[in-house]
């Protein structure tokens, strides 16, 4: 059923079926009518469209009427638009609005991309995205008194703190600032989700009373200080668990990132991305386009980021933690809190959190002894692998020390996850999406890190952590010119993150698939504050990054995999010679009624996602599959119809081909729900 290249340009060249495209008048009531369906029928559980008055219908068989066709072309160019409001606080040159827009526009659209897609060989989504940026320009009256009062804030903590003999970075705690930016954000936005994110960029020199000369300072994000084991890494930016991000562009400059060589590796100084106001001054047209490239670097960051995985749309999503124990008899959970763990997923409101309609996430516990896990012992004795490394002490001297093959674990978890999923006492569940977090507690006294560099690594079906007794080790990234220690021993972070790639697709923050380079691009620039992933933060709560991608990450599996389905019913149509040979006149006027009904639903569904109204666009896509459903069965229907006449007549229209269109046309039938569901078959099986 894949639809080849070619195929795809034969059917959009088809264009078709329908001769005129003209951009008519609007349905009048629809919009009304669908709005009300929404309210009294909240998840799309009735077909609207058997309910829809004649007057509606009418107009939506009338090819003129929409701008809509029979084509695939409006289709595959679906486009969402994300706004972003840009705020400027401080010394901005007043041409900046002007050539930032202007910078931001000449970019090209993408398309949302997945890291690891399922069964395509595309990482490409048929979606695309572009940025518009809304921006308040400095000064203006609106942000006067927010640029003054984090001026003082800043000329207070600047004179107060104490220099560090650890960094050359004054270290300001970056809830001084957030905490009067927060209430600003507030003011403007009653709603505290917004339809829209907001980017404050400050640049804010100190207050012109203050009698030091201004020191170079960098934010914390954590209390207390750098220690000779504890390695806090400062940052110039926050993202906040609402709607609103902000960058000091006076802070710093920061560096972070891998210790040596390798991916990730940050340009320091004044040529790293967030040191645009660092170094030789500029002309303005020069800082503009800094900023325009740090605006846009953030925007595919936090605002259009890559899937980890498609994630289709479950009710009820269940996370079995199943913890192997070590066999000495106390229970360490220090660094294993599974309660601090589930917090980390729940909010207080439903409109905040990482749900979308009626879903629900529960978590189960289970515990097995590894010393009565015959497949616990096995697996990891198949896994350890070793390499070598060259240190230098007196001499060279060469180290061995041992890793986890996490390819391998998964391979015989996946095998034989039934039998260790009976000795741990987990109950035969069918329903839902079911991700398993199989942590390891060993009794070993050496570090034991998954393909060396990880305590905990995400697969598409589960999430596998390790440790051992050792502590602590010294990881190969640094910051602030020192290097960055992994508490070995705790694992809530690493299981945090690792359950939001597996259960939501969400990326991590140093993430993103790259077209031109067509591969993962690891980059750390916005690894920092919060954001539960990579080694420079400590937070382990979520921002608004990683809640709307929860929810954005649903809604576009299931609109790509609405189109892929509309595209193989239309090829299906094309190869029984088109809609008017295939269709009675009756099924006909159905056919193109849902086709536009159809697209009407998508178009509305990108728009709610483009307000950031996540259950709107889920209503729309859950109404829009009725639709769906409906045209694969009128082709169905249609081409056994033909099926039969070939037999009865015996007077082929058609050639010997027949049989097999007809099985693809069951197929079609079938997939918009099977499609949807087998891949949760494959998965289960895995387990
Ligand atoms: C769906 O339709 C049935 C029958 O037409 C009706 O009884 C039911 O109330 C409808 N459900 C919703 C949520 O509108
Ligand atoms: C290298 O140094 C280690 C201890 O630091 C010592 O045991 C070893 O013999 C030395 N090897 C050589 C070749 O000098
Ligand atoms: C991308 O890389 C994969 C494997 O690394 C290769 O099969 C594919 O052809 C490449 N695609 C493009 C567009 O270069
Ligand atoms: C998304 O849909 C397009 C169009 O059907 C398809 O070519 C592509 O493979 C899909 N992408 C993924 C990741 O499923």
């Amino acid at each position: 059923m894949r639809s080849s290249p070619g195929a795809t340009v034969s059917v959009v060249a088809l264009v078709l079926l329908l001769s005129s495209v003209t951009s008519g008048a609007p349905i009048i009531g629809l919009d009304s009518f669908l709005t009300h369906q929404s309210r009294v029928d909240p998840h799309a559980s009735n077909d609207s469209f058997l309910s829809l008055p004649s007057s509606i219908k009418k107009p939506l068989s009338q090819p003129s009427s929409l701008s809509l066709s029979l084509s695939l072309s409006p289709l595959l160019s679906l486009s969402l638009p994300i706004s972003l409001h840009l705020h400027l606080l401080g010394d901005f040159p007043s041409d900046t609005p002007n050539l930032l827009s202007a910078f931001i526009s000449a970019a090209t659209p993408s398309n949302f991309h997945v890291i690891t897609p399922f069964d395509s060989l595309s990482h490409s989504l048929s979606l695309s995205h572009s940025l518009h940026l809304h921006i308040t320009p400095s000064p203006s009256p609106s942000l006067n008194s927010l640029t003054s009062s984090l001026s003082k804030t800043l000329s207070s903590h600047l004179s107060s703190t104490p220099s560090s003999l650890r960094s050359p970075l004054l270290s300001i705690p970056h809830s001084s600032i957030d905490q009067t930016i927060l209430s600003h954000f507030n003011s403007l936005n009653p709603n505290p989700n917004p339809n829209q994110v907001h980017l404050y960029l400050l640049n804010i020199p100190p207050d012109s009373d203050s009698p030091s000369p201004s020191k170079p300072y960098a934010y914390t994000y954590s209390p207390g200080d750098s220690s000779p084991a504890v390695t806090k890494c400062s940052g110039t930016f926050f993202t906040s668990s609402l709607r609103y991000f902000w960058i000091d562009l006076r802070a710093g400059p920061v560096d972070y990132g891998p210790a040596i060589s390798g991916d990730g590796v940050i340009p320091r100084g004044e040529f790293h991305p967030l040191a645009a106001l660092h170094g030789r001054p500029k002309s303005n047209k020069a800082f503009a386009a800094d900023l325009a490239s740090l605006v846009w670097s953030a925007y595919h960051v936090f605002l259009a980021p890559s899937l980890r995985i498609p994630v289709p749309f479950e009710n009820s999503l269940l996370i079995h933690f199943i913890h192997v124990l070590s066999d000495a008899d106390h229970r360490d959970l220090i660094g294993l809190d599974w309660k601090s763990i589930e917090n980390s997923f729940r909010f207080e409101s439903k409109t905040d959190g990482l749900f979308l309609g009626d879903q629900s996430l529960s978590f189960r516990k289970y515990e097995v002894k590894y010393s009565e896990c015959s497949i616990c012992s096995f697996a990891i004795s198949r896994s350890i692998n070793s390499y070598t490394s060259r240190f230098l002490f007196d001499n060279y001297t060469l180290i061995v020390s041992e890793y986890l093959d996490s390819k391998r674990l998964h391979q015989i978890l996946s095998d034989s996850g039934d039998e260790l999923r009976k000795l741990a006492g987990v109950p035969e569940e069918d329903f839902g999406r079911v991700v398993p977090v199989y942590v390891f507690d060993l009794d070993y006294t050496s570090l034991l890190l998954l393909d060396r560099y990880h305590q905990s690594v995400a697969f598409k079906d589960m999430v596998i952590a390790v440790r051992t007794k050792n502590t602590q080790t010294v990881s190969d990234y640094s910051c602030n010119g020192r290097h960055v220690f992994t508490q070995t021993r705790e694992l809530e972070r690493p299981i945090v993150g690792s359950i939001l790639q597996s259960m939501w697709g969400v990326s991590p923050t140093h993430m993103n698939w790259s077209p031109q380079h067509n591969e993962t691009l690891v980059d750390y620039t916005w690894s920092m504050g919060q954001t539960p992933f990579g080694p420079f933060s400590e937070m382990l709560s979520l921002s608004f990054v990683q809640k709307d991608a929860a929810r954005r990450n649903v809604l576009l599996t299931s609109l790509n995999y609405s189109i892929t389905s509309a595209i193989d019913v239309l090829q299906s149509v094309e190869t029984h010679g088109g809609a008017k040979n295939l269709l009675k006149q009756k099924q006909y006027v159905e056919f193109v009624q849902r086709w536009n009904l159809f697209k009407y639903k998508l178009n509305k569904a990108v728009s709610a996602l483009s307000h950031l109204d996540f259950e709107m666009a889920l209503f729309y896509l859950r109404s829009s599959d009725h639709d769906l459903y409906a045209i694969h069965s009128i082709v169905y229907h249609a081409s056994q119809e033909i099926e039969a006449s070939l037999v009865c007549f015996k007077d082929p229209p058609f050639p010997w081909g027949s049989v097999s269109i007809s099985a693809s046309a069951f197929l079609a039938l079938s997939y918009v729900y099977a499609r949807r569901h087998k891949l949760f078959r494959n998965k289960r099986k895995q387990f």
